[in-house]
């Protein structure tokens, strides 16, 4: 076992240390040789390290390495070192974390680093929060208990009858929601065509003067990053709004809500805190490994009355707080343990200066673009840029033209109607240099 897990840790250390060295993008003939993976399965046993090797020698090579410094795509973080170590040793654990009695260590780690998470973002330490997979399912489960505060409210317990009958619930959105939000909303039963968009400004912005009268039961879902600018809702006056008629508050803060980690930036998550529940993730800002999303609820019987589960053979709740109160699933890893890890390495200055950082280099970014004459389309407030090289083609022909060259990899948006690259900056890894690498191969792939 000793030498296996060792050969599994020096291949690992050795890929992360060749991240600088090659293209960020895989290599087409890596990626043809893929095939040599997609065999029968074996009738025998194979040495466990030989099947490392070819792991090694047909995976690695095909990875996008995301877990490198010039990777500016989708909104994406590395593996802050620490987080992935924290990684390993838990997986070591192996510990099915659903019940305090049974995983007291991962429980107890969970509560601690959720108890530091409500004081990051400014939030009641009464709320409840969830450790899940990513802010699509963060927004299930927050969601989910939105749906039944609203109904409980109207008389009507929606876990056990469910939605048939139901009063509907009306839910608004702003125009530029993103996806995985209205995904989340179909799934829960509350429906993808019939949610109300609510018209956005220049900066996909939710405009607040155009919010519909709200008549209870309905749930207003805010956003704190837009996916494409990095642009926050106007939380007070949203908030402020619909609370007036009892709405239920929801935010989307995928990766904008860290903003609140940085007193500089604190100004652009005012109000969201008087929300009633936010989804956010941690394997993007806080550089923690896929997958790691986080949901927060005001309400912590709401959350406790959509997931709680009991039956016979499981430990019943008791003082300690059992993890699979408040989540989706009833097996589950122990994601609260790399957060754990990672904010206890960071601390509030540490986890503050990785925002900053990322910021910084960003307005680098649109700095040097704009510099050289290419039109940078949004505000840069966070850690998002969007630039245009001309007409759609050309910006395109420029991304997929960086793509190529391999120096860096940003993706292509359509955004307001422009075509755009996307420049994301998320990864504790990325270093001054990075950012000028970068900009000189984007600048040299632009005008050639
Ligand atoms: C604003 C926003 N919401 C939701 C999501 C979905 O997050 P996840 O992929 O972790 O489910 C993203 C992902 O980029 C996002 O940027």
């Amino acid at each position: 076992m000793r030498e296996l897990l060792e050969c599994s840790v020096d291949r690992a250390i050795a890929y992360l240390e060749g991240l600088d060295t090659r293209k960020v993008a895989p290599a087409p003939e890596a990626i043809a040789a893929l095939a040599a993976l997609d065999e029968g399965f074996p009738e025998r046993p194979t040495d466990p390290a030989a099947v490392l090797q070819r792991l090694d020698d047909y995976g690695s090579p095909a990875t996008m390495a995301m877990a490198g410094p010039r990777f500016f795509g989708f909104v994406i973080g590395g593996s802050l070192p620490v987080a992935l170590a924290a990684n390993w040793l838990a997986g070591a654990w192996d510990q099915n974390s659903a019940f305090f009695s049974v995983t007291p260590s991962t429980s107890v780690l969970e509560k601690v680093a959720l108890r530091w998470l409500l004081e990051i973002f400014g939030f009641p330490s009464t709320c409840a929060g969830a450790f899940v997979t990513g802010t699509t399912v963060a927004h299930i489960t927050a969601l989910a208990a939105a749906r039944h505060a609203v109904l409980a409210r109207a008389g009507w317990n929606v876990e056990a009858d469910g939605l048939f009958g139901a009063p509907p619930i009306t839910v608004v959105v702003g125009a530029e929601a993103h996806p995985t939000l209205f995904k989340a909303l179909g799934v829960i039963g509350l429906g993808r065509s019939r949610i109300v968009r609510v018209p956005v400004d220049g900066q996909g912005r939710m405009r607040p003067e155009a919010l519909p009268r709200l008549v209870d039961p309905a749930i207003v879902c805010t956003q704190v990053g837009n996916v494409n600018t990095g642009a926050c809702d106007s939380h007070r006056e949203i908030v402020e709004y619909a609370h007036q008629t009892g709405a239920w508050v929801h935010v989307d803060g995928a990766f904008g809500l860290w903003a609140a980690a940085v007193p500089s930036l604190a100004y652009m998550t005012e109000g969201v805190a008087e929300a009633d529940s936010w989804a956010t993730d941690a394997h993007k800002w806080l550089n923690v490994p896929y997958d790691s999303g986080l949901a927060f609820v005001r309400n912590a019987d709401a959350l406790r009355a959509a997931m709680a589960v009991t039956a016979e053979y499981l430990p019943a709740a008791g003082e300690q707080r059992n993890p699979s109160d408040y989540t989706p699933e009833l097996s589950r890893r122990a994601r609260g343990v790399e957060v754990w890890a990672t904010l206890r390495a960071l601390g509030r200055s540490g986890l503050a200066e990785l925002i900053e950082r990322t910021c910084r280099h960003t307005r680098r970014f649109a700095e040097g673009l704009a510099a050289s004459g290419y039109q940078v389309l949004n505000e840069v407030t966070l850690n998002q840029v969007l630039v245009s090289f001309g007409d759609p083609e050309t910006t395109r022909r420029v991304v997929a033209g960086i793509q190529a060259e391999g120096t860096c990899w940003c993706g292509e948006t359509v955004w307001q109607g422009q075509t755009a690259m996307r420049i994301s900056v998320s990864s504790w890894a990325t270093t001054e240099s990075d950012v000028e690498r970068s900009l000189e191969a984007i600048l040299r792939v632009a005008t050639n």
